[in-house]
């Protein structure tokens, strides 16, 4: 209850303080947002299950698949739908496949995030972006396309700095922080599809099958398991609940990718820049706090 009631005034501080940014610019952006994050989501479920039969019945019926529940979450089916499709298409290699396509969607997440958390004159902000990433951390550390990232805020600007596609690929995120919080995310999002107590228990069950997919797609199968095998009396959770779960771990994990992209953990002159150049009215994105208490 009290989760809810945070909920709550967290939009209604965000409906107060949306100014900076139109309503079109946010709507925008939090499909995109939520576009993204149901790539990933349906990359994720395709790429950890064995076998394709389920899958296959997601791609010809999204809506049977997750009861639902996920579109009550505010992600796509339809995305989610399309990616399905794809995996059943080409059976050999879901798992390489479903990391590239995880890999695009989580860079994707962060540009929009990260386009639109400075309000309405972003130009120096992200020029100093360009200029502060460090592209060997956005690589290694955090499994995005540093090459992408570089392109979104250097390209085509007067201070277009060389960004650093590349060396060599990494498909899963090494941060440990990270890692954990998208497998609870994965664990908390897999797990509210379920309509019954019952059918959690299949899933969990099932969750064997699953295991050594996961760890593949860069979901820790530890975590999937602690949420799906639960006692058959606790409650299925909220869709309130979820919504915050949803809002506050990518939050987490958006400020994290951010302070590792710029170097900012241990530097306090970067995170006084952050804190006082990150929007904090511009609310209804995923990824961003109603307070931006996260860099101050
Ligand atoms: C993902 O985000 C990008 C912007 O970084 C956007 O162009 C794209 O449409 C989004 N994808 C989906 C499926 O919404
Ligand atoms: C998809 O599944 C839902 C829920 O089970 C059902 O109501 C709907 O008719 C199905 N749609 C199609 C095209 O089979
Ligand atoms: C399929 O996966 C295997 C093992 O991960 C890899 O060696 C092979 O190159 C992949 N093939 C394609 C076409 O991606
Ligand atoms: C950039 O990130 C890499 C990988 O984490 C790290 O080794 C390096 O020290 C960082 N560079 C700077 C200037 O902090
Ligand atoms: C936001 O910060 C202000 C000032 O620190 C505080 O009074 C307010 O309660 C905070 N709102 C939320 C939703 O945390």
């Amino acid at each position: 209850m009290k989760f809810i009631t945070f909920a709550t005034a967290c939009l209604v501080v965000g409906l107060a303080h949306s100014a900076a940014l139109s309503e079109k610019a946010l709507a925008s952006a939090h499909s995109q947002i939520m576009g993204n994050a149901s790539s990933m989501l349906g990359w994720q479920v395709a790429g950890s299950l064995q076998s394709l039969a389920p899958v296959d019945q997601g791609c010809q019926n999204i809506t049977s698949f997750g009861h639902g529940h996920w579109a009550a979450l505010g992600l796509k089916p339809a995305v989610i739908e399309q990616a399905f499709c794809v995996a059943t298409a080409r059976v050999t290699n879901s798992s390489a496949l479903a990391l590239n396509q995880i890999k695009l969607a989580a860079t994707d997440m962060f540009i929009a995030q990260l386009l639109h958390a400075f309000g309405d004159d972003p130009e120096p902000n992200y020029k100093w972006l360009c200029q502060n990433f460090n592209y060997t951390a956005i690589n290694d550390d955090l499994a995005l396309n540093s090459g992408r990232i570089g392109q979104a805020f250097c390209a085509n600007r007067p201070y277009a700095t060389a960004w650093v596609d590349p060396s060599h690929e990494v498909l899963v995120v090494t941060d440990n922080y990270i890692y954990n919080m998208a497998s609870i995310l994965f664990a908390d999002l897999y797990s509210f599809s379920a309509s019954t107590p019952t059918e959690r228990w299949v899933m969990c069950e099932q969750y064997q099958y699953m295991s050594q997919a996961q760890l593949q797609v860069g979901i820790n199968s530890a975590v999937v398991r602690s949420h799906l095998c639960v006692d058959h009396d606790a409650p299925l959770m909220t869709q309130s609940y979820s919504q915050f779960i949803m809002t506050t771990i990518s939050t987490s994990i958006f400020a994290r990718q951010l302070s590792l992209a710029v170097n900012a953990i241990n530097d306090d002159e970067k995170r006084t820049w952050l804190c006082e150049s990150i929007q904090h009215g511009d609310l209804g994105l995923l990824g961003m706090a109603a307070n931006n208490t996260l860099f101050c």
